[in-house]
């Protein structure tokens, strides 16, 4: 009864121009391992879900690009959003329709963009929440990564004094400003949220119910559509209706009997071109050379990446991204990273 939802819809505009809305980052193989971030991730979960429980969640407009790149996956594993609606609506249809197979379901929700290095502690400690949810049926439970600096884009969960594997969480807040996310890193019981959850079907969707009626309906009524031919026609009917919120806002800092595991892996969201560059091969002055050969004098701490082997010639140059596309040029200061989205 293990299953897995895979989110793959957002669009990663904080690495464009690499990553847009045609091609967003988790179709691309943006470490160079020869595989791309969304089959890195299925197949790390197939560790331990059956491959035919490992539904994909994607808009409309990337259902080739996951036929191709996962050619394992049936049509009925993959929802097609005809709007982003952001991860909630996503989560509880998909919840809906689990259940509707397996009323006993326990799934993992995964983010498709993520780096994890060791991946035999992943399987491990979702093995352990597995159990736990297995015990305990309306548990939700979290992976939590000890925070490194007062990140505003993630997360911060607060647990009970540290005593076992599985903490109790006494509060969630989704993306605190700087100031409170200090405030939290030296209080020192906060961890970040991984974006990875694991619950029953059946806890996941009473708390929709109670926390968010109005989706819980919305998507209840589809119940004797989901799993047959009628069940796409049913979303593009109504998948736009839905509220676009996060799982984040929607449920987990309303939920009460949300738990935490402290990650026992090394956990990078690839969230910007910077969180990319702590993890590629640097050269001796912090520089990421990605598809490109370089002369470089008094450079250092920048990202650069051409689309064919190009020569890059910098001097005097710190602390800037770098990357040319087939019809973008960008050069951006590290320091800014976040404005990228905007551009
Ligand atoms: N199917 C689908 N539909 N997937 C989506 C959608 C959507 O409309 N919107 C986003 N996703 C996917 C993204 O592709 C990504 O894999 C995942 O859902 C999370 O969305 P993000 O937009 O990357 O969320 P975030 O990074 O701002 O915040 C979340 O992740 C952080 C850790 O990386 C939150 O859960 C934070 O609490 C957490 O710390
Ligand atoms: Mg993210």
């Amino acid at each position: 009864n293990y299953y897995a939802i895979l989110m793959a819809g957002g669009v990663g505009s904080r690495f464009w121009p690499v990553s847009k809305k045609k091609l967003p980052k988790q179709f691309h193989d943006i470490l160079g391992t020869g595989e791309t971030l969304i089959q890195r991730t299925f197949k790390r979960l197939s560790k331990l879900i059956p491959e035919e429980n490992i539904l994909i969640l994607t808009n409309g407009m990337y259902n080739d690009l996951v036929k191709n790149q996962l050619p394992m996956v049936t049509d009925n594993q993959i929802i097609l959003e005809p709007v982003m609606r952001n991860t909630a609506p996503c989560i509880l249809l998909s919840a809906l329709k689990i259940q509707k197979q397996n009323e006993d379901a326990i799934m993992v929700v995964a983010p498709s963009d993520h780096w994890i290095e060791d991946e035999d502690a992943f399987v491990n400690d979702l093995q352990i929440a597995f159990d736990a949810c297995q015990r305990q049926d309306d548990l939700l439970m979290t992976l939590g990564i000890q925070p490194t600096f007062p990140h505003t884009g993630y997360g911060y969960i607060q647990h009970k004094e540290q005593t076992s594997v599985i903490n109790k969480v006494v509060n969630f807040k989704e993306k605190p400003d700087y100031h409170t996310a200090k405030n939290y890193l030296s209080s020192g019981n906060y961890l970040w949220n991984a974006g990875i959850f694991i619950w029953s079907a059946k806890a996941i969707t009473a708390e929709f119910k109670k926390h968010a009626s109005a989706m819980y309906e919305i998507f209840a009524e589809g119940k004797s559509y989901y799993n047959t031919t009628q069940e796409q026609r049913f979303i593009n009917e109504n998948y736009e209706d839905a509220e676009n919120i996060s799982i984040d806002y929607a449920i987990m800092e309303k939920a009460e009997n949300v738990c935490v595991i402290p990650a026992s892996f090394d956990w990078n969201d690839l969230g910007s071109w910077g969180a990319l560059h702590d993890e590629l091969e640097r050269d001796e002055h912090e520089n990421v050379i990605i598809n490109a050969k370089s002369i470089l004098d008094n450079a250092s701490n920048n990202i650069v990446r051409t689309l064919g082997n190009k020569l890059v010639v910098l001097k005097d140059i710190d602390n800037y991204i770098i990357v040319e596309d087939e019809e973008v040029l960008l050069v951006y200061p590290r320091g800014d990273e976040q404005g990228i989205k905007n551009v």
